[in-house]
């Protein structure tokens, strides 16, 4: 039975990359963060088979520790601050986490494999690295002009990855994934933050959401399609980086307007305020991938269209609002 470590086993792709190995008949571990961190519980119920193992992407020895309790095949890093707004709060924190947490868990992989290290490596890498876009639409040579301390970080943690495949010969591989969401997503980003709000809406719980810039365009994805992209990666014969995307793009209003329409509101704009504080200190404009190195190496095409992946956003926070007033 093959074994897989996963960082950030907690958030929504951990969640969906745990039950696609689990289907697959690997052994799960997951790494948890924090003393008694309140997600162990709920890990345990909706995720049983994940087995869990201390440690943390700021603490090297708890990486090394991991991976020689775990002896894993397959390491999938997931683990990040990953909210760019925060990234903006939390500058240093996130280049810790987010950017040197990548390469403190390539040096543990590096010092426990050992020679002909059997251990393969995933990065999750990001269209944020892109940034102030060079060329569009953005496939793995477009060049990287990040526009926060989360997109800097990740750029970090995509350039060591390819560093510690060319320098000592480790399956490493680096996922350059567009957004990607579903309703685990958390309510911080915009996509989750909007249906949960159209559901509140629609029940009369809520009478209006805050926004900041409608303007701009994003590649949306679901984030059950990309777990199994991460899966292709590790298992082709030669590791590479790769851009997992749909090739579509819309805006932040498109997303509002097909959200609300979804629950019967067709009057969107009388329930949505621009709010400054939701503004970034620099946007990124415009993401649409090119995915189609994936398409022909790894047979991945993305499966859920944008329209379905909003009714089910919507359809699924309605359900949860309701369920709570009962
Ligand atoms: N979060 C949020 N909240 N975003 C808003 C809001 C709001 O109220 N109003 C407008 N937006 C705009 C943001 O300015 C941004 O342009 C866009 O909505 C998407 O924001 P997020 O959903 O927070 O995601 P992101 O694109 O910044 O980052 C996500 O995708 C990356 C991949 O490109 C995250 O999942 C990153 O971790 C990931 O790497």
């Amino acid at each position: 039975m093959p074994t897989a470590l996963i960082t950030g086993i907690t958030g929504q792709d951990g969640q969906y990359l745990a039950e696609h190995l689990h289907g697959e008949g690997y052994r799960v571990v997951g790494l948890i963060t924090g003393q008694r961190n309140p997600r162990s519980e709920t890990m345990a119920a909706d995720l049983p088979y994940v087995e869990l193992v201390p440690g943390d992407l700021a603490d090297l020895a708890s990486l090394i520790a991991a991976l020689e309790y775990t002896q894993p095949d397959e390491v999938y890093n997931l683990g990040a601050i990953s909210f760019v707004a925060l990234s903006f709060k939390q500058p240093e924190l996130t280049a810790n986490v987010t950017g040197l947490g990548v390469l403190r868990l390539l040096e543990a992989i590096r010092l426990v494999g050992g020679v002909n290290n059997p251990i393969r490596f995933y990065q999750a890498s990001s269209s944020e690295m892109f940034g102030k876009v060079r060329e569009t639409p953005q496939n793995e040579l477009t060049p990287l002009h990040p526009r926060s301390p989360y997109g800097s970080a990740k750029v970090f943690g995509h350039n060591t990855t390819v560093n510690y495949r060319e320098s000592y010969g480790l399956y490493a591989c680096s996922g350059i994934l567009f957004n990607h969401e579903s309703p685990r997503r958390g309510l911080e980003f915009v996509t989750r933050k909007v249906t949960n709000a159209v559901a509140r809406i629609k029940l009369g719980l809520q009478d209006e959401v805050a926004l900041g810039n409608l303007d701009a365009k994003r590649d949306w994805g679901f984030a059950g399609d990309y777990v199994q992209a991460m899966h292709l990666m590790l298992s082709q014969p030669e590791p590479d980086d790769y851009v997992i995307a749909t090739g579509q793009t819309h805006a932040v209003r498109d997303f509002v307007q097909l959200a609300f329409a979804a629950a019967g509101i067709d009057d969107w704009e009388r329930y949505v305020r621009i709010d400054p504080r939701f503004f970034r200190p620099a946007e990124v404009d415009l993401l649409v991938g090119d995915a189609s190195k994936a398409a022909s190496e790894l047979g991945w095409e993305p499966q859920m269209s944008f329209e379905e992946l909003v009714t089910s956003m919507v359809t699924n926070d309605i359900e949860i609002e309701r369920r709570k007033l009962k």
